[in-house]
């Protein structure tokens, strides 16, 4: 009868460890072995007719065995259901992923990044201001005092008397010299601001400014910043030119021009058959503006530029219509 146990604990101990996993066939051992016509089962109702002596180690023997195939048969039914739900759950490394839609940066972003980073390069720092702005900063401080004709160059919005949409980024340089002695060297994008929309013309657009100032600069490093700009915005072979120009803040001031991208300066629409394309605007910062924010102008000189964004986008990418730049139509967002 033990020997009978012993086996009868060794095959069912086998034969679940053989059915791992599969829940329908662990299920049938514990019948075959448990169930109410299971093996043990019989085993334990004939030991009823077992000689006396025997009976009570049988019985011990027969409950202890049937005692751990239950345990080892419900350990096996968890691990089971425990293996089908992580099979549920698996992931599978083969599939596609679901793709997002990723908005590329905005064009005008882009270039505006561009721009500054040529700058960054070299050594300018990045400095930001307030697009609302106070009459002092985007007009007086920079040598444009109330009633002066010069403030029809800039259609402006008036938030009040004193304040202002900002017209230019050129209040930056005041912001920057009153807060830092010399030397300087800051470039400044952002949004302005002017009353004024056709075809090319918005009423918000962006500029990017910079101003650089120490001992001893001259117009040639005006002009040597500006032509390694030009060459590294464009390319090395695109062509431009210093055309005197006047801004109230600079002294003297220039227009710079480059060779029409598209018609290399045969003349086109784009350049109004002039073969040159403005880019900019320059000079050297005017001594009534260092006045304004207390630089010695014996000791100090330097110069001063603005562009505008979406011109110089134009160019880049051969757009003829500033207006597509704000119309977020993404089939001509996604292009860039
Ligand atoms: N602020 C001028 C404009 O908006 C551009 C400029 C900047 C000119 C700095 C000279 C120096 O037209």
């Amino acid at each position: 009868m033990e020997h009978q146990l012993d086996e009868i604990e060794s095959d069912a101990h086998r034969e679940l460890v053989a059915a791992a996993g599969d829940r329908k066939q662990i299920e049938a051992l514990s019948q075959k072995y448990l169930g109410r016509k299971g093996i043990i089962t019989q085993l334990l109702r004939s030991i009823a007719s077992l000689p006396p002596e025997v009976r009570p180690n049988a019985g011990r023997r027969a409950n202890e065995i049937k005692r751990r195939l239950t345990a080892e048969t419900e350990a096996a039914l968890l691990a089971a259901a425990a293996s089908d739900r992580s099979r549920a759950n698996r992931i599978d490394v083969s599939l596609p992923g679901r793709s997002h839609l990723c908005a590329p940066l905005h064009p005008i972003t882009q270039i505006s990044r561009e721009i500054c980073d040529i700058f960054v390069r070299m050594g300018y720092d990045i400095v930001e201001g307030p697009e609302v702005e106070k009459d002092y900063y985007n007009f007086e401080a920079l040598n444009i005092p109330k009633n002066h004709p010069a403030r029809d160059m800039q259609d402006t919005f008036f938030v009040s008397e004193d304040v202002v949409l900002r017209t230019h980024t050129s209040p930056l340089q005041i912001r920057t010299m009153e807060k830092q002695p010399p030397p300087v060297r800051i470039i400044a994008p952002g949004k302005v601001f002017r009353c004024d929309s056709d075809q090319t013309h918005t009423p918000m657009f962006h500029q990017v400014e910079g101003l650089l100032v120490d001992e001893g600069v001259s117009f040639g490093d005006l002009k040597g910043t500006l032509t390694a700009f030009v060459h590294q915005m464009f390319d090395e072979q695109t062509r431009l030119r210093f055309r005197p120009s006047f801004f109230p803040f600079t002294e003297p001031s220039a227009e710079v021009d480059i060779l029409c991208v598209i018609c290399r300066g045969s003349g086109c629409r784009v350049c109004k058959q002039t073969g040159w394309l403005e880019i900019l605007g320059s000079g050297m910062v005017h001594p009534a503006v260092f006045e304004n924010v207390g630089y010695d102008t014996d000791r100090f000189t330097g110069f001063a530029f603005g562009m505008g964004v979406e011109r110089v986008a134009m160019l880049k990418y051969g757009i003829d219509d500033l207006r597509r730049f704000f119309e977020n139509d993404l089939r001509f967002l996604g292009q860039f």
